[in-house]
């Protein structure tokens, strides 16, 4: 069976003491917990992924990190930008082209393919988000994440029966086989998610912020 990633978006969330108060929370509370089949990839903000990458190393933690975005240029003169050779240091993926980020920073399809190849670079591995079955997805992608804006932090999830439809489209116009969902998924709807198929995880913001609540979701 292919292991699901089931990814924490902490979004501009937590200081790196706060993060270590989660993952402090996270190992106490997951240790008889079985993660055979699971990926767990935890997003802090940029300032804390120093501070978990030692945590987790020194706990032996189940998870492995991620960043939530990527400069689109290699390390440089670029003031202000985190570059892919930076999050490397720490962190195995990156998620890509969130609808925040293309609302709020005016990220472009082109951004989205220049930040995917700089990423693939430095061997990171890379989540691309599209809102729809339209969405741009540059051929080296890793992974593919659907994410419509209605569902995103709003607690009306997309049906089951949708997203099947979507990832039936995806795969088609992608030949790919796996995809993740994300948009208010919880520890109370994650179930009915999981027989779609071509299910292959799931991006969660707002559920994943406490460790209880993201435990729960992934025991189910
Ligand atoms: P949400 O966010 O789970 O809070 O809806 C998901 C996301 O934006 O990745």
């Amino acid at each position: 069976m292919e292991k699901k990633l089931y990814i924490a978006n902490w979004k501009s969330h937590k200081t790196a003491s706060q993060a270590l108060e989660w993952l402090e929370s996270f190992g106490k509370n997951s240790q008889k917990m079985d993660f055979k089949n699971k990926i767990v990839v935890v997003c802090p903000a940029f300032t804390a992924l120093s501070a978990c990458f030692s945590y987790i190393k020194a706990h032996n933690l189940p998870i492995l990190l991620g960043a939530q975005n990527v400069s689109k240029f290699s390390e440089g003169a670029y003031t202000g930008e985190v570059a892919a050779r930076h999050i490397r240091e720490f962190a195995e993926f990156v998620i890509i082209g969130h609808s925040e980020r293309r609302t709020n920073f005016l990220e472009t399809d082109k951004d989205v393919e220049e930040k995917v190849a700089r990423a693939k670079q430095e061997r990171l591995r890379t989540i691309v988000c599209v809102q729809d079955e339209k969405g741009f997805i540059p051929k080296d992608s890793d992974y593919v994440a659907y994410e419509p804006v209605a569902a995103i932090g709003t607690g009306n999830p997309d049906n089951p029966d949708n997203i099947q439809r979507v990832f039936h489209v995806l795969r088609s116009t992608t030949g790919r086989t796996s995809f993740i969902y994300g948009g208010s998924v919880d520890d109370e709807n994650i179930t009915s998610f999981l027989n779609v198929p071509h299910f292959g995880g799931f991006l969660v913001g707002g559920a994943s912020l406490d460790p209880v609540t993201f435990l729960n979701l992934l025991s189910q």
